[in-house]
């Protein structure tokens, strides 16, 4: 106890921690917190204290805490060649093996595999491959990328500007020229005058917005959509019916291409391989991050289709060597882990549990929270889901935000010995449990997660801010 304090004030002193209170964490008015190890489902801390990881880190470490094999298959390369660079031409063995299965997993026509470190860099590589794809074609003005309210796609001065969070562009001056926001695919939070609407209309809605933007902008100026099969960060919320089928008509219609953000979903999270698989999609570039190596080593990666890649050939055929690299594009270390994770996903079919337990999941969260007093709407898809505070079950009808809701709860799971993400800007509980999880651990979590909701809605009530909204 007295070396977790004193870890903890020296790193006060120190280190500068991604999206926190600054202020508060330095000066000692946010709590810190030691993470020690884990094994499975469950992740511990310094204090003795033993989670269910109701979401996997940041999404990521898909096959669970504490897998040995992992650390032996990192090992191995790290003895035989911990780094050498791949550029001009230079590769090394665990990566090919790579990127065959990759494309192989991916299908849809995909053609080659460009390595970065983080969903950020792969998103900031994708813009710049759009860029050169409309200059090689001769279309320099055919630049603008379309992306979507509450999308999130990572928090560089690039990828920032396609994130579609306030938080992430307020006094960074961000999003950059070029890069433009259309309507969330959020059936659940659609405006007043849309209350009547099926979800199928909502979905056509959606597609008629963007067509009017691009419009409004002039297609010849307009080079592609970004999106997450299903929105992640913000608010965990599946596409309605029929909704990359009509954006994709949009899309076809005025020759602008789409990028799959599957940072989240690749890998297995909705059920299937990929999310482009759950719903249909047809991208032209893929990125992926997280679940490709379950977060044991950094390690993303942009999928070039075909289409795209016959014109950056083209384009290298007229002026050389592709600009564009970083150092530890391709890292043997990160290409072991991935190849070690993909094995154990094959090996123990992760897939088929995140669509067989998945589907397990959203049964007993519907059946737990759907009809609770402070729920307003359940949902999710394979192993992601989230359940939304609000007074309302057909239209979200927010709390005060200054009644913390969702942190609330999110702190009392907390308390209850469950990890579950207060998503930003809603009153929104985020779940993405490890890939490994099974029924009976699933069982557990949702009994975790009810406590910490009876626990907020019993404070609410004494308080007399339930009715009052
Ligand atoms: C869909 C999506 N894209 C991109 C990113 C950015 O990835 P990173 O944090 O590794 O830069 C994230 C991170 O959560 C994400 O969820």
């Amino acid at each position: 106890m007295e070396q977790r304090n004193d870890l903890i004030s020296r790193d006060r002193q120190v280190t500068f921690h991604a999206s926190t209170h600054l202020r508060d964490y330095a000066h000692g008015a946010l709590p810190g917190r030691v993470m020690t190890g884990g094994r499975g489902i469950m992740v511990n801390d310094a204090e003795g204290n033993q989670f269910i990881d109701g979401f996997a880190g940041l999404y990521c470490v898909n096959i669970g805490y504490g897998r040995e094999e992992m650390a032996e298959a990192i090992y191995r390369q790290a003895k035989e060649l911990a780094y050498y660079h791949t550029y001009v031409g230079h590769t090394n063995e665990p990566l090919v093996a790579l990127s065959e299965k990759i494309i192989a997993k991916a299908g849809m026509n995909m053609s080659k595999v460009y390595y970065g470190m983080s969903g950020s860099d792969a998103n900031e590589t994708q813009i710049k491959l759009v860029r050169y794809y409309n200059n090689i074609l001769g279309r320099p003005q055919k630049k603008k990328i379309i992306s979507r309210h509450r999308g999130y796609h990572g928090s560089s001065i690039a990828a920032g500007s396609l994130t579609g969070l306030a938080s992430f562009h307020d006094h960074f001056d961000l999003p950059i020229a070029g890069i433009l926001h259309t309507d969330a695919p959020y059936y659940y939070q659609r405006a007043p005058e849309l209350a009547g609407i099926s979800e199928l209309e909502f979905s056509r809605h959606c597609a008629e917005r963007l067509e009017a933007m691009i419009l409004a902008e002039g297609p010849e100026t307009v080079a592609a959509f970004i999106g997450e099969p299903v929105l992640g960060t913000g608010g965990i919320v599946p596409p309605p019916e029929g909704y990359w089928q009509a954006i994709q008509v949009v899309l076809d219609k005025y020759d602008i291409l789409l990028i799959a953000d599957e940072v989240v979903c690749g890998f297995g999270r909705t059920g299937r391989e990929f999310g482009a698989h759950t719903y249909d999609m047809r991208p032209d570039l893929i990125t992926i991050a997280k679940g490709l190596t379950s977060a044991y080593q950094p390690l993303s990666g942009v999928i070039v289709g075909e289409k795209v890649w016959s014109v950056l050939e083209q384009g290298t055929g007229e002026y050389g060597p592709i600009g564009h690299g970083w150092t530890y594009s391709g890292h043997p270390l990160g290409a072991a882990a991935a190849l070690a994770n993909l094995q154990i996903i094959e090996q123990e079919n992760l897939v088929q549990n995140a669509a067989d337990t998945g589907a397990y999941f959203q049964q007993r969260l519907r059946e737990s929270f759907a009809d609770h007093p402070l729920v307003g709407n359940v949902r999710g898809v394979g192993l992601m889901a989230a359940i939304e505070f609000s007074t309302d079950k057909q239209r979200c009808q927010p709390f005060d935000p200054s009644l913390k809701v969702g942190a609330r709860v999110s702190a009392a799971a907390l308390e209850n010995g469950l990890i579950a993400r207060a998503m930003p800007q809603g009153d929104i509980l985020g779940f993405a449990p490890p890939l490994v999880i099974n029924r009976s651990e699933v069982d557990e979590l949702v009994d975790r997660a009810l406590r910490a909701v009876n626990r907020v809605t019993d404070d609410l009530s004494s308080a007399g801010q339930l009715g009052a909204q």
